[in-house]
């Protein structure tokens, strides 16, 4: 369904008056993968080492330095904002800097329920964005009577479930969740990752899953891709990859996981 071919995003560092390029970062160095329908895909890796980088690049939030990436074999580059935006959507780590706190829930998630009618060039009509804002809220565990309250009276696990029914309301085929529990408590995290798997099985949907917490990927993932410094160094199946390491960093990482134990010791 997506394939990422030898994808590139190097950013340049510019120095002087005269903002000469000096040198560049190579936040996304070469990555190709593929993620077929149905999946769940994870990318991990330490701080730094280009997975928010890559998730944008496919969302088109930013263009490649070079490489390509194909949707059921379709170049993006070549689609429009609004096409893409119906195929792949992203949700986003923090809940509490991508939702406008001046708008109402019913706002947010609306909206987005507008453009997609807008571009299926139907008639758009307020009562269908209403019926179709509620459904929303309740596939995503969220109570209907809402919709005229703002952000900041929500606790984090309900915002991101707001962003999620956002990310919904274009009826994509595929979410790049970055990140998507790490700013929440542990006892919500559970009920997020279930909820994005319950969304799997009853949209059909896939997910490239963006994680530095090997737990969460293991909870979610079929597949994982492990990069570092803007390279995937390993992949494979969450079983081959967690339990026979191959690359010296793959298992620094898997070391570095919290146990119950460690987590009591501190
Ligand atoms: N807009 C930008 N301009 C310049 N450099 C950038 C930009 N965005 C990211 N970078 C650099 O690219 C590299 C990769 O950043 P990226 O945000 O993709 O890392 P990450 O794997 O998502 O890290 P984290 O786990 O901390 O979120 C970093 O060195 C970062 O400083
Ligand atoms: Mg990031």
């Amino acid at each position: 369904m997506l394939k990422v071919d030898n994808l590139k995003k190097y950013f340049p560092v510019e120095r002087g008056v005269f903002r000469r390029v000096i040198d560049y970062v190579r936040a996304v160095d070469g990555i190709s993968f593929e993620i077929k329908k149905g999946e769940v895909f994870a990318l991990v890796g330490e701080s730094g080492c280009g997975k928010t980088t890559t998730a944008k690049l496919i969302v088109g939030l930013f263009e490649p330095t070079d490489g390509k990436i194909f949707f059921h074999g379709k170049d993006i580059s070549l689609l429009k904002r609004k096409e893409l935006a119906r195929k792949i959507q992203i949700i986003f780590q923090d809940p509490f800097a991508s939702l406008n706190p001046r708008l109402t829930i019913g706002t947010i998630v609306g909206e987005a329920v507008k453009h997609r009618l807008e571009a299926t060039d139907e008639k758009v009509k307020t009562k269908k964005i209403k019926k179709e804002t509620r459904e929303l809220l309740n596939r995503v565990g969220l109570p209907v009577n809402i919709l005229n309250e703002y952000p900041h009276q929500f606790s984090g696990g309900q915002r991101q479930r707001i962003g999620i029914a956002r990310a919904l309301a274009m009826q994509p085929e595929l979410i790049v969740a970055d990140e998507p529990v790490s700013s929440l408590d542990i006892s919500v995290q559970a009920q997020i990752l279930n909820l994005l798997l319950d969304l799997r099985d009853s949209l059909d949907l896939s997910y490239l899953l963006i994680a530095h917490d090997l737990n969460v990927v293991r909870f979610l993932a079929d597949r994982v891709a492990v990069m570092y410094q803007g390279k995937i160094v390993e992949r494979g199946s969450i079983r081959n990859v967690y339990e026979d390491p191959r690359h010296s960093y793959t298992k620094k990482l898997l070391e570095a996981i919290p146990t119950l134990e460690t987590e009591t010791i501190k």
